[in-house]
This record gives structure tokens, sequence and C-alpha cells, in this order.
């Protein structure tokens, strides 16, 4: 599978998150990062509907921090960093146990929450080359 994807349109986003919500497995940890509007949601919107989550009810978790979807393949809970003052805000939330749920742990803006991220986090970059286009690069841990 290639590490880049180039998406045309909101529904290519969701289509593409799909395809990689394939590969995730019960406990993985998705750091998506991304300016304002990246897409950031709209790829968690095709996570959630891959495993058969309500898709509508995702929204950027902003104010709450964490909203937390049930699909039949486990619960996806998606965080986001972006108001947060710093890592101390969202270990205060427990998000170390989030992590020892087996569902999968999705946040936004989550370089500002670096030190706190597990080192086998998937990292997943959303660039907009053109207001309708977005660059979504997928980064693995190597695994020795
Ligand atoms: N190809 C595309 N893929 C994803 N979103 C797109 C695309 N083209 C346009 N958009 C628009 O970009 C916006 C993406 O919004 P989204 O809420 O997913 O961003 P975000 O990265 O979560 O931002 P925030 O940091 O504010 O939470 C939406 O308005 C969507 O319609
Ligand atoms: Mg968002």
């Amino acid at each position: 599978m290639p590490s880049t994807f180039h998406s045309h349109s909101v529904a290519q986003t969701e289509q593409i998150a799909a395809e990689l919500a394939a590969t995730f497995r019960p406990g993985d940890c998705i750091a998506l990062h991304g300016d304002l509007g990246a897409g950031k949601t709209q790829f968690v919107r095709g996570l959630v509907r891959a495993y058969g989550g309500q898709e509508r009810a995702v929204s950027s978790p902003t104010f709450v921090l964490l909203n937390c979807y049930p699909t039949p393949r486990g619960m996806i809970f998606h965080l986001d960093a972006y108001r947060i003052s710093g890592p101390a805000d969202l270990e205060a939330i427990g998000f170390e146990e989030l992590l020892q749920q087996n569902g999968l742990v999705v946040i936004e803006w989550a370089s500002r929450v670096k030190t706190l991220l597990p080192p086998t986090a998937i990292q997943i970059i959303l660039t907009p080359p053109s207001p309708t286009t977005r660059q979504i690069d997928i980064l693995r841990p190597d695994f020795p």
C-alpha cells in the first residue's frame, strides 16, 4: 500500500481513511497532523464509517476533548489537542488508559502532545495543495 495518497474530494478522503482502516489493529493510536480545515475530522468520519459506526456523530472534539464512537469492530476514541495547554491536560482525561482499551485512539493536532504518543503511533499528515485536494502521507513506525 502506498504511503502517500491524493484526494480530490471529501468523499475520496473518507475512502482513503476506509482503506487504511483495514490495516489498523485494536489498540492502535493514529496521530493526525494538519492545519485547521486540513481534513482531519473528515478522515475520522471515513474511519468510523469503515468500522460500521455512525459517521454522522463525528465532529471535531475541540471543546469536549474526547468523542467516543461505539462500532461493531470496537470503540473509536477521537481526541483533539487543539485547545489543550499541554500533555498534562490529556493525561488528566485518562489518555494512557484509553490506549489500553483495545479500541482505536485517533487524535487531532497530535504534535501538541507528542511526548504522550506511544512510539508505535501511526502518523498521518494532511496537506492541502488546493482548496479541494489533499495530500495524505502515512508514516508507520519501523518495527525491528
Ligand atoms: N479533498 C478533501 N478532503 C477533505 N476535506 C476537504 C477536501 N476538499 C475540501 N475539503 C473541506 O475541508 C474541510 C475539512 O474540515 P475538517 O473539519 O475535516 O478539518 P480539520 O482538519 O478537522 O480541522 P480542525 O483542525 O479545525 O478540526 C471541510 O470543510 C471539507 O469540506
Ligand atoms: Mg477537526
